[in-house]
Parts: C-alpha cells; sequence; structure tokens
C-alpha cells in the first residue's frame, strides 16, 4: 500500500486518524438518518443491488446502505487505515455482516471495470486531490446500465441569521481552500464534474431536514455538528490565521445558544446528484 501513504504525504488528509472525527462522522449519520433514508429510496436500493460505497469512513453511512441491500455484500472503500479498522469495529457490534471493507484509493481504484449498479460516493469528493479523476473511476467500475451517485452538502439557512456564526463558516472555508489542490476547487459542484466525466443523464435531488422548538432534540442535534467541526478545527484555523481567538468565540458562543431561541429554525440542505453511465457517446 505504499501507493497510499505516497499519496497521503502530497495531499495529506486533515482528519487521518482523528478520534474526534470520527466520533463527529457518526454523529452526523445519526442525526442525517432521514436524509440518508431518502437516498436510499431515490437511488431504489434494495437486496440484489451492487453497490460500492467509495469513502465510507468510519461505515456509519454503509451500515444504512448494507441493511438495505442485505444479504448482498457492499463494497465499502476508504484511503485511511485506521477509520477503516473503526468501520469493522462498528459493523461487527451492530451486527452488520454483508460488508466487505478494503483500504483503497478512489482515485486509482484496485477494482475491476464495470462491477457495481450504483457507486456512491457521500461527502468525499471534495478531499480527492482529482475529483474528475476519481469519477472517471467511479464511471469505470459502475455496470453500463448503472448509476454514480454523489452527495453534498447544500449549506444550512437558519433564522435568526447567525451572524458571527456564518462569519467563522466562512473563515474555516478559506482555510479548508487553503488545502486543496486546483483540481479540487475547480470541481466542487457535483454536477459538473459528473458532467465532465461525460455521465448522462444527471439528475439532482435536493434533500432537506429542519427543526424547531417544535422538536427541540432534533434542533440541538442538527446545531452539534457543526459545532463539532469547527471545535475539532479550532487549532489549525487559528494557527495559520484565518480565524482569530476572539471570532472563533464568538461564533461558537452564537451557535451554542441557538438551540435556545424560542423562534429557532434550521434547515441543512443536502444535494444528491446521480450521473447515469448509459450515454449515447463511445468511450
Ligand atoms: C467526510 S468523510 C465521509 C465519510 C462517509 N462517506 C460518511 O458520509 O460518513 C470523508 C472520507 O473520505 C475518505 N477519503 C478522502 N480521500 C479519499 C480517497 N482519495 N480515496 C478513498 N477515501 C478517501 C477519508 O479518509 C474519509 O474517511
Amino acid at each position: 500500500m505504499r501507493h497510499l501513504d505516497e499519496r497521503r504525504e502530497s495531499n495529506p488528509y486533515p482528519w487521518a486518524g482523528s478520534r474526534a472525527e470520527m466520533d463527529r462522522l457518526e454523529m452526523q449519520a445519526r442525526v442525517q438518518a432521514d436524509i440518508i433514508s431518502r437516498e436510499v429510496q431515490i437511488l431504489g436500493l434494495k437486496r440484489g443491488v451492487q453497490l460500492l460505497d467509495a469513502g465510507c469512513g468510519t461505515g456509519a453511512v454503509t451500515r444504512f446502505l448494507a441493511a438495505s441491500v442485505a444479504p448482498t455484500e457492499v463494497c465499502a472503500v476508504d484511503m485511511d487505515a485506521g477509520y477503516l479498522d473503526e468501520a469493522r469495529k462498528l459493523a461487527e457490534r451492530y451486527g452488520i455482516t454483508n460488508v466487505r471493507f478494503d483500504l483503497q484509493d478512489i482515485e486509482d481504484l484496485k477494482l475491476p471495470d464495470q462491477t457495481f449498479d450504483v457507486s456512491y460516493c457521500r461527502l468525499v469528493l471534495y478531499h480527492v486531490s482529482d475529483p474528475l479523476k476519481a469519477v472517471g473511476e467511479l464511471k469505470r467500475v459502475t455496470k453500463k446500465m448503472g448509476v454514480v451517485a454523489i452527495v453534498d452538502e447544500g449549506g444550512v439557512l437558519t433564522y435568526p441569521y447567525l451572524t458571527k456564526f456564518e462569519t467563522l463558516v466562512e473563515k474555516r472555508g478559506r482555510w479548508w481552500n487553503s488545502l486543496r489542490t486546483r483540481e479540487s476547487q475547480n470541481y466542487r459542484n457535483a454536477y459538473s464534474v459528473l458532467s465532465a466525466a461525460g455521465l448522462s443523464p444527471i439528475e439532482v435531488n435536493p434533500i432537506p431536514t429542519f427543526a424547531s422548538q417544535e422538536s427541540p432534540e432534533k434542533l440541538r442535534q442538527l446545531v452539534s455538528v457543526p459545532l463539532k467541526r469547527l471545535e475539532i478545527d479550532k487549532e489549525p484555523m487559528i494557527a495559520n490565521g484565518f480565524v482569530t481567538e476572539q471570532e472563533y468565540v464568538d461564533g461558537i458562543e452564537e451557535l451554542k445558544s441557538f438551540p435556545d431561541n424560542p423562534s429557532a429554525f434550521w434547515m441543512l440542505l443536502s444535494v444528491l446528484t446521480i450521473g447515469a453511465c448509459t450515454s449515447m457517446k463511445t468511450d
């Protein structure tokens, strides 16, 4: 697996092996359970569907997908051995037996052509060095009648407007962009990268989830995910001069007090973009 170590050196994943990030991924999947159910429904996942989960992390979402296609085996890959160890442990703990977890780089998959009905890639594409290369690989391993499905975050809408939190998020975004390759910054949008890879037609499915004081527990959970994100990223954002200590404290305080606001409304948008491999073009 030497090539993976070399790739990691040239394009380090900022949260490789991080326990806090593993916990955050598990929390995120629990909070987004209704979004993931909707994805399963839209993709028509059921017994018999050959599925690849590309960039599976701790397998929080993989377990959900695996339960939908059981007993058919899911192939779940990630380039981080620590996350895969955790994923195997958690799958065993939750009694999920139909997943094969494998150490792989999605920009260079060691998998045969035309293997999967659905190649699914959730919250990963903006981490890879070359998203177009990664989608080219996903297309290659997908059957001709199959689809490549990319899930991206579509942003958050809050009422009342959270000025200090938004400033912190915006500045965090600049720090994050500073770590990305030029190719990665060019292809932040799933539609553009699926289109450039020759997938057609492309279907865009915005999937919202929201909470207000009518569901205070869900409101708290929705807020807890970005809170954890910012807590994990505090040190590098500040150390690299993208955020001041005061901006961090102000943004976090505003976010923490949000669920106590009697008129609080939080909406998270997730976007499932699906590209079909049945192209009229010869490739
Ligand atoms: C934000 S996590 C998402 C994990 C999972 N899909 C989920 O939604 O919970 C991103 C994952 O992509 C993995 N990753 C990043 N670049 C990768 C690459 N080139 N090949 C395989 N996995 C990669 C990281 O190791 C990490 O586990």
